[in-house]
């Protein structure tokens, strides 16, 4: 471990199955005014609308319903978030939803009372947060983000093309988050699979770079051990508590900045991913397991030491009198087993890229500079050709 850090979580996690308690814990430390940001309706269906909405009553809050936030939320959602915010003087913003719904409160909280447009100050610019911050708090019903415990927000801006992420400070994540495994039982298969690789690659993205011995490295390989245990699990047994319990913990730890301290880590997976669902409006992890074989078949030769160690740390790959190589081709291989048997989209045509696409993805990829090679625009074509 080579690099100085600050370090400082400032979320509180009410975790388990009757982590609703927390709410009424955390409810009376906020104003009345409380605004309840939720998707297309899933939590009316599964129960979790009615019990936030009976614990806001017994707290005696003013609920103020912001609906519809979408997956891939837009900026133009955004802007209307950010009217009904000012107007009704919120106190506090609650998310009840996966990470679209999370993302989308920390956007709103930091844009009600910016004076510009902060689709060009925060995601453009990428500046600091200059006004007032409205808090926001979370009951997380999907997993695979890790937006309960980070400073993340991600918005589209379908005009333009661009989906951009910006990671706020700890003035801007969670106060606090509500995180009961049960919630995420009524899942759809796509989505719960597409939430384990979203946070498989989390996990990736922070573990491939560097050279240096970094004890976030061992706690990695640790994360995705047990990841790739349960979710195994929970494919055959989707309401398994055990399993889902233990995936909702690890997607917590792949993003709270954790692992990421003190080492360089990479995103590139995950800017060629938002390139695509700006194009397509795809499924998150989707997009990243679309690109990521063909990402890492391509930095390979450049990382080998560490894929290498992959292979041997994470899928138990046997180094009898193979090269360095063959055994870091081999980790990639059980890697792809693994992702064949999740049922995840491997390749860009499924999610609705064509070939003439490509040149516009590629120009929407942000280039990262901490991974095992720094990408041109030739490389992200490569890749993308071999991912469609
Ligand atoms: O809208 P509703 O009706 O709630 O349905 C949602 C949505 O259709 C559904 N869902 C969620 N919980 C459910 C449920 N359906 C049944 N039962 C439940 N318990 O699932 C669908 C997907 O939800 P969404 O919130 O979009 O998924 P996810 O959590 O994967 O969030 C994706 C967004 O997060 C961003 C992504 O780019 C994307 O915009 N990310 C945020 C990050 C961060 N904050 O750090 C990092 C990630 O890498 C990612 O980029
Ligand atoms: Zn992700």
């Amino acid at each position: 471990m080579l690099g100085d850090f600050t370090y400082c979580n400032p979320t509180k996690l009410y975790f388990g199955e009757n982590a609703i308690n927390g709410l009424r814990l955390q409810l009376p430390n906020y104003g009345k005014n409380v605004m309840l940001v939720y998707g297309g309706g899933s939590i009316k269906k599964n129960g979790i609308y009615d019990e936030v909405i009976s614990i806001l009553k017994e707290c005696g809050k003013n609920i103020i319903e912001d609906a519809g936030v979408m997956p891939n939320p837009t900026v133009e959602k955004l802007y209307e978030g950010c009217k009904i915010a000012k107007k009704e003087n919120v106190d506090l913003i609650l998310a009840v939803g996966g990470g679209s719904v999370c993302d989308y409160a920390k956007a709103v909280s930091v844009s009600a009372y910016c004076d510009e447009d902060p689709w060009d100050k925060y995601y453009l610019r990428m500046e600091d947060v200059d006004n007032k911050i409205i808090p926001v708090g979370c009951v997380l019903t999907m997993v695979g983000t890790g937006s309960e415990m980070n400073g993340g927000s991600v918005i589209t801006n379908t005009q333009q093309k661009l989906k951009i992420g910006h990671v706020f400070g700890d003035n801007v994540m969670p106060k606090f988050s509500i995180l009961n495994p049960i919630y995420t039982f009524t899942l759809p298969e796509y989505q719960m699979v597409a939430g384990f690789f979203d946070i498989m690659s989390h996990i990736l993205e922070q573990y491939f770079s560097g050279e240096d011995d970094n004890t976030s490295d061992y706690i990695m390989e640790g994360l995705l051990k047990s990841l790739i245990h349960s979710s195994r699990i929970a494919l055959k047994d989707p309401k398994n508590y055990e399993a889902r319990s233990n995936i909702m913990w690890i997607a917590t730890w792949a993003l709270n900045t954790l692992v990421a301290k003190g080492k360089t880590t990479d995103w590139e997976v995950h800017m060629l991913g938002q390139a695509v669902g700006a194009y397509t409006n795809a499924t998150h992890g989707m997009t990243l397991s679309a690109v990521s074989l063909p990402y890492y078949k391509f930095i390979l030769p450049y990382g080998l030491k560490k894929f290498k160690r992959f292979a041997i740390n994470v899928w138990n790959v046997s180094q009898d009198d193979k090269s360095d190589e063959q055994i870091a081709v081999e980790g990639l291989k059980q890697m792809e087993n693994y992702m064949r048997q999740l049922g995840l989209v491997m390749n860009l045509s499924k999610l609705g890229v064509k070939e003439s696409m490509l040149d516009g993805i590629a120009d929407a990829t942000l280039i990262m500079e901490g991974g095992y090679k720094i990408l041109n625009h030739d490389d992200i074509i490569s890749i993308l050709k071999n991912a469609l």
